[in-house]
């Protein structure tokens, strides 16, 4: 079928060099034009179908910088992306936070057809249709409080520095998903994926940072239940170690530093899943906690049980959507069966599926379980004969 792509400026010249580039996509896609943003919120009025909508920041700044919330409100189902310039990024960023992903001007088609297809290729790994649309409202993911106002802090200290604010981010998930989000997209015009935090700070730079941070609040805090606290501290504590030991793993292999780096990061964001339920289900929850508890089976078999999804897709869908690579959102799709992904070559599934399964080794007897053996036979590994 074919994709029903809107695309909307305000330019009229920017909005015919935008027909002149697509025109030659009329077989893939279904493609419409509005010259403003009130026509653009007109279609989507009569018909809510559109699988993406590509704005520019003229049309993003319509409304009083609402009208990426007004879609988000009323097609939350429907891919925003933002086309912007380089000039004014915190006031664009402000009123363009609720899009899903950024490019930056001039946009080629290559660029446009790769950032469409990822987006939405993420639609395959969820069929709940109400789950869909929580996750596509999520402009940012909860924080700890506690590391919240330690960065907070910080970049309000007159001896700020990047490299301390680096390491704060790098302990929370949340915020290192938002980050890594912003630094990888086009908007900000780096050419090859960034795959730590200390690159994306580098690369965004303090000012940038602090005002994303001061001015247009792209974190956000934790509000959970008291049920929930010890699932917290016991999360993060998880998504380090395994983040750690991916990075262990990838280093024995001698992988590259970019893949060291992506293996870190796919190994702390790997269960962030988790934390998009907790925001959006929490009443789930506690019956999926209980289900775990009373049967014994793993977390992600009672949340398919009561959900009809597990953590794994829910995290992957979300990463995906906000355009993290590829690779990154593989293995946060399938660290628990790895011989579920298109992708069967050793990489950083693989890395994070073991070190997911030997984190929970720690304390857990049956961590052997956890292994997908017919997917590391496979690929020649036999850790559980060691
Ligand atoms: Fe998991
Ligand atoms: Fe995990």
């Amino acid at each position: 079928m074919k994709k029903k792509i809107i695309f909307v400026d305000d330019d009229p010249k920017e909005l015919k060099n935008l027909q002149k580039m697509v025109s030659c996509m009329s077989g893939e896609w279904e493609i419409h034009f509005a010259a403003e943003a009130g026509e653009a919120l007109e279609f989507l009025r009569k018909d809510s179908s559109f699988d993406v909508l590509v704005a520019g920041i003229g049309a993003v700044k319509a409304f009083n910088g609402e009208f990426m919330n007004c879609i988000r409100d009323r097609c939350p189902l429907t891919i925003r992306i933002l086309i912007s310039n380089r000039s004014d990024q915190t006031t664009t960023l402000k009123s363009a936070i609720p899009a899903h992903q950024y490019l930056l001007k001039p946009v080629n088609l290559e660029l446009l057809k790769s950032s469409i297809a990822r987006a939405c290729a993420m639609r395959g790994l969820l069929e709940d249709k109400l789950l869909m649309d929580a996750i596509s409202r999520m402009e940012s993911l909860p924080s700890l409080p506690s590391l919240y106002a330690e960065v907070v802090s910080e970049v309000n200290s007159p001896n700020c520095s990047l490299k301390k604010v680096g390491e704060i981010i790098s302990k929370d998930l949340a915020m290192s998903a938002k980050i890594l989000q912003l630094a990888n997209s086009a908007f900000f015009g780096h050419p090859q994926a960034v795959t730590s935090i200390s690159g994306a700070i580098l690369f965004l730079g303090l000012e940038t940072i602090k005002a994303l941070i001061l001015s247009v609040k792209i974190f956000s805090l934790f509000n959970c239940s008291k049920a929930l606290e010890s699932s917290i501290g016991k999360l993060w504590n998880h998504s380090i170690a395994t983040g750690m030991m991916a990075r262990t793993i990838a280093t024995q292999n001698d992988m590259d530093q970019g893949k060291i780096d992506e293996a870190f990061m796919a190994g702390l964001l790997h269960d962030v899943g988790k934390l998009v339920l907790w925001d959006r289900i929490p009443h789930k929850y506690q019956e999926i906690d209980a289900m775990e508890k009373s049967s014994g089976c793993p977390l992600w078999e009672a949340e398919q049980r009561i959900l009809g999804t597990s953590h794994a897709q829910v995290g992957a869908y979300l990463m995906g959507l906000w355009g993290l690579s590829e690779s990154m959102v593989d293995a946060i799709a399938f660290h628990h069966i790895p011989s579920k992904s298109p992708n069967q070559g050793f990489g950083t599934l693989t890395i994070v599926h073991l070190a997911n399964s030997l984190e929970h080794g720690k304390n857990d007897a049956d961590s052997d379980k956890r292994l997908d053996r017919e997917y590391l036979e496979k690929l020649g590994f036999k850790p559980w004969m060691d």
